[in-house]
């Protein structure tokens, strides 16, 4: 198949929308990632999703619209999730509620649930209105890769599986959104990203932590989202955090890299823009401000991904503390790195 790339025009928006209607595949940007797309109603269209990205079936879809009236069909709403909408929608923030019996059970992997949101990049949401359908999306990986932040991240992976991709440049988020149950018995943040706890608790009070966000599942503990499941956004290389005091962590840096390098290793530092000079040496990799959370986030993906790209084997990385969209960032980067983590104090 031939992969189109092309920048979102009102000639590649009506293409899009052509394709989704006939039940094909077509990637496109949001605020967050870029996402994958099919005609959400459409089981056959929804399996295609999971054989394009060698994703496993019992991992669920976020359906994507754009007016609120399509939840009719999909959910059943209710007083918290209309306060949650009022505030941040169209934005990061899935949400996951009971199903209707529209809804193919290939976009809720057979769950009773379904996760909808409302994306607030302009080319997502003239996309959802071109179609006028609701649209089941993943992030437009293949799995086990990072999820992509440009239309060329999107074309590595792709290329070939899909007919069509949407350029809308770079995601400004640069992680998924929020996903919060409203199912369980307090409102739970499966997954943190752009809208943090504290955001989430101004409008509808207490909203509890799924357990695993830090830590690997324990065995036999049943993930409440299933994507936490699988071994996420991993790089090839294998990554080690570095956790201490900012000049043990910066010496710590120095001196695993020098031990990697010295024994053969393709080596390299993840490290704040603060201490990329002090690290030149070191193969930096700069995951922006120290005191940005939002900037790492923004960066996180694409750098995983050039540690691909530089076939880099061993890799080592600064922390940002995990509160706000910290939290998120260590979501993720704590499963890049198979939640490997070293004190810098025991280094140096
Ligand atoms: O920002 C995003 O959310 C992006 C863009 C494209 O919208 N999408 C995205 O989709 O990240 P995906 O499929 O990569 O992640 C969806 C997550 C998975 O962890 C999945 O298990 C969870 O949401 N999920 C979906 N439906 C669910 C449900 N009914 N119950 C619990 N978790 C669910
Ligand atoms: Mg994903």
């Amino acid at each position: 198949m031939n992969t189109q790339l092309l920048p979102a025009t009102e000639d590649s928006l009506a293409l899009a929308a052509r394709l989704l209607a006939d039940g094909q595949l077509v990637a496109f940007p949001t605020e967050t990632v870029y996402g994958l797309g099919a005609h959400a109603m459409d089981a056959q269209a929804v399996l295609g999703i999971f054989a394009a990205k060698g994703r496993p079936g019992d991992n669920p879809l976020i359906v994507h619209i754009h007016d609120r009236s399509q939840l009719e069909d999909i959910c059943e709403v209710n007083e918290n999730a209309l306060r949650l909408m009022d505030a941040f929608w169209p934005g990061p923030l899935t949400i996951i509620l009971p199903r209707k019996n529209a809804v193919p059970y290939a976009v809720t992997a057979n769950l009773e649930t379904v996760a909808v949101r409302m994306p607030s990049h302009p080319v997502a949401l003239a996309m959802l209105q071109r179609c006028g359908l609701p649209i089941a999306a993943p992030s437009a990986n293949r799995s086990g890769k990072p999820s992509p932040t440009t239309a060329q991240h999107v074309l590595a992976d792709m290329d070939g599986r899909i007919p069509l991709i949407l350029d809308g440049g770079e995601s400004d988020v640069g992680l998924e959104s929020t996903v919060l149950s409203l199912v369980s018995e307090r409102p739970c943040i499966l997954r943190p990203g752009g809208i943090t706890q504290s955001m989430l608790e101004a409008v509808v009070g207490p909203v509890d932590l799924a357990g695993s966000i830090l830590r690997p599942l324990e065995k036999g503990e049943k993930a409440l989202s299933p994507g936490m499941m699988y071994k996420h956004y991993s790089p090839d290389g294998q990554v080690t955090l570095i956790e201490g005091a900012e000049n043990d962590v910066v010496e710590a840096l120095r001196r695993l890299y020098a031990h990697a390098a010295g024994e053969g290793h393709r080596a390299c530092v993840m490290c704040f823009t603060e201490h990329v000079n002090a690290l030149a040496d070191c193969a930096p990799h700069d995951i922006g401000h120290r005191n940005d959370p939002a900037e790492v986030a923004h960066r996180l993906f694409d750098t995983l991904r050039r540690l691909d790209d530089e076939k880099m084997d061993v890799i080592f990385s600064e922390v940002v503390p995990p509160e706000g969209v910290g939290l998120a960032v260590m979501n993720r980067l704590g499963r890049a790195a198979a939640f490997r983590t070293v004190q810098a104090e025991n280094v140096i």
